[in-house]
């Protein structure tokens, strides 16, 4: 399945709000892109005819079956039809990482002796290794998405904000970007998704960590947007506590925190409770007023107001085993971990 230049065909697994918007947005570049996705969603997709894309890019893609050209997104749900592929990107939710990655590794048996690449976009450290263990270490690229995406009810992808895609190698950390990384990145930039290859893979994947665990932790509980949070000096307090402690494991792992755009870690461990407060005031002194648009939530909080299982163990969960196995004490992010679990067992049943 050849493509731009003499490459092959990216796969993309999971049909979702982040697995349409990266598709979409590289078949209308014309990349050839195999998308695998659930038989519900493949079957929707097939009838609809095209993926839609509305807010900060607006695009209705053609879908076709896997082969298609000429900015036609291919659409299935056998994963076997990725064939000879370049890479794959998992955009399954966390929790339905480990069955996407089996049938995946077991469909792409044939392809042993070539070099493609597997990434993951999902949130928390544990889905690299899900990754690892389902494809090799060798095989694994690290990656942190920041794309804002949502699905509104006609399936319409919203996309919120083109947030950065980072991407980088584990093992050994090497002093540049390799080529299979300044390939997809530029495939990406290609398609007008900001993206960046980056030395040090560790330090953006636990500094998104760290928000992650904050963001989520005050918003889920509080039932609040960014806006509402940021604004709310003793909400930017609980933030500042989760992710001092996250940190704190991220440390006690050998990885130093950084500032990377829309998550400037570094920096808010260096302010003071006070700096931080004012900060995120300024963050929200240009919000609208207003109701708050369902899209504008963190994901997780989306998950919370919709009754869709929320990714608890693999954001949360995941963080406090870490920090047991390393001897950090997490207290806060143990009680916050603890309470999301029992509400999300409250909304799933
Ligand atoms: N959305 C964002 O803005 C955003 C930003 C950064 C990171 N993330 C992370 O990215 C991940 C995906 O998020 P999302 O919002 O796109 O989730 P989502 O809308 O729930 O999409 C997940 C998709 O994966 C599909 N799926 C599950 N198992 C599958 C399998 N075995 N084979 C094929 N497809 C499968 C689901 O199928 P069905 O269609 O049948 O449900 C669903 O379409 C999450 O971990 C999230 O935390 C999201």
């Amino acid at each position: 399945m050849p493509g731009t230049a003499g490459r092959a065909a990216i796969g993309i697994v999971g049909a979702g709000s982040l697995g349409q918007a990266y598709a979409a947005l590289l078949a209308r570049a014309g990349d050839d892109v195999v998308l695998v996705a659930s038989p519900a969603s493949a079957a929707r997709l097939q009838a609809a005819g095209q993926v839609s894309l509305t807010g900060a890019v607006t695009a209705d893609v053609a879908v076709g079956a896997p082969g298609a050209r000429g900015g036609t997104l291919g659409v299935t749900d056998d994963p076997a039809a990725l064939g000879a592929v370049d890479g794959v990107i998992f955009a399954t939710k966390a929790h339905q990482l480990r069955r996407a990655a089996a049938d995946v590794a077991y469909a792409m048996a044939p392809q042993a002796d070539r070099p493609w690449w597997v990434a993951g976009v999902q949130n928390g450290l544990i889905k690299d290794e899900i990754l690892g263990d389902a494809f090799s270490e060798a095989r694994l690229v690290g990656a942190v998405s920041i794309l804002g995406a949502g699905r509104e009810s006609d399936g319409t992808v919203r996309i919120g904000g083109l947030g950065m895609t980072y991407l980088g190698e584990f093992d050994p950390p090497p002093a540049a970007v390799t080529a299979r990384v300044h390939d997809l990145v530029g495939r990406l930039v290609a398609a007008g998704i900001p993206a960046a290859g980056v030395p040090d893979i560790r330090s953006v994947l636990w500094s998104k960590a760290c928000n992650a665990v904050g963001v989520f932790g005050v918003s889920v509980l509080t039932r609040l947007a960014g806006p509402q949070m940021w604004a709310n000096p003793d909400l930017v307090r609980a933030f500042r506590a989760l992710v001092r402690e996250t940190d704190a494991v991220a440390k006690a792992s050998g990885v130093t925190v950084g500032d990377y755009r829309g998550f400037p870690i570094r920096t808010y461990l260096q302010m003071t409770a006070s700096e931080h407060v004012e900060y995120a005031a300024g963050l929200v002194a240009s919000a609208p007023a207003g109701p708050v648009a369902p899209g504008a939530y963190p994901s997780m909080t989306q998950d919370l107001l919709a009754g869709r299982p929320m990714e608890i163990e693999e954001v949360f969960g995941d963080v406090v085993a870490k920090a047991e196995r390393l001897g950090v004490e997490v207290p806060r992010i143990t009680l916050v971990s603890d309470l999301l679990r029992g509400l999300n067992a409250a909304i799933t049943g």
